[in-house]
């Protein structure tokens, strides 16, 4: 689908929970393995379908730290998938522009997941059309308590109490996690946050939709920007229309 130039999309930050994985292999059958594995394809595909659209921040929510919950064969599985990625793709992602990195917990990474995520931002780290981050062992409460506490420290050094300080300061903090979100999609059906970027899409448009992830194409994509540039944006001001006819009175 061509968007006119207005749709572009340039300098967007999309954040997206790919969810649905499991449901599309159990409807095939398959094992939730076999689900991950086209979730992979997917993310191929949306990667670069963001570079092509010009959206400078995509955010993908690859394993929160509720899913160490899951079975330890299915948590074995997704590592093993984001580590051949990394390896297979890494060159791609240079060539195209695309500056790889994660966010989330470290510490509980098995450590030749951590070797590659390491090897794949420095080699990327030179990437100026898009910024991928990729969200593992992430809890968005757990990053806005550990920068609460460190924005604390700070204040309380300086010896200041300002609460809009500390937003300011929060916010900046966590800028180097997800940046400010503008359209927040989440695939698979449900309609929740599930813990991801919640300071970060204060101001989001949310769009769910029902297609697993392994079937969200660059059609789906492009109608999700499409969606968005039809929403008006007012940050808690009024309609643009009511604005204007309010000046015309004045
Ligand atoms: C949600 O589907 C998906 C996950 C928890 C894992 C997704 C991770 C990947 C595809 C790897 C990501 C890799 C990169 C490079 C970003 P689900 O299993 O919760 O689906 P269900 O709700 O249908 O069970």
């Amino acid at each position: 689908m061509k968007l006119p130039e207005s749709m572009q999309s340039k300098g967007l930050n999309v954040a997206i929970i790919m969810d649905g994985n499991g449901r599309w292999a159990a409807r095939r059958g398959l094992p939730r393995v076999a689900g991950h594995r086209a979730g992979i394809a997917s993310v191929r595909r949306i990667v670069e379908h963001a570079v092509d659209r010009g959206i400078a921040r995509l955010t993908l929510y690859a394993f929160s730290s509720d899913n160490w919950r899951r079975p330890a064969s299915e948590i074995q599985s997704i590592f093993w998938l984001l580590r051949a990625f990394l390896r297979l793709e890494t060159q791609r992602l240079l060539r195209r522009g695309v500056r790889l990195q994660t966010i989330g917990r470290r510490d509980r990474l098995p450590k030749p997941v951590l070797r590659e995520i390491e090897k794949a931002e420095s080699a990327t780290a030179t990437g100026k059309c898009l910024h991928l981050c990729v969200a593992l062992d992430y809890s968005s409460q757990e990053s806005i308590a550990r920068a609460a506490v460190g924005v604390t420290e700070s204040l309380t050094n300086i010896g200041s109490s300002s609460l809009d300080i500390f937003k300011l300061m929060l916010t900046q903090a966590l800028m180097m996690e997800g940046g400010e979100v503008d359209l927040l999609i989440r695939t698979g059906g449900e309609k929740r946050l599930s813990d991801f970027l919640l300071w970060e899409s204060a101001y989001a448009e949310l769009l769910f939709t029902d297609c697993m992830w392994p079937e969200f194409d660059k059609n789906d994509f492009d109608a999700a920007l499409e969606e968005f540039h039809r929403r008006e944006r007012r940050f808690g001001g009024l309609p643009t229309a009511t604005l204007q006819s309010a000046a015309s009175t004045v």
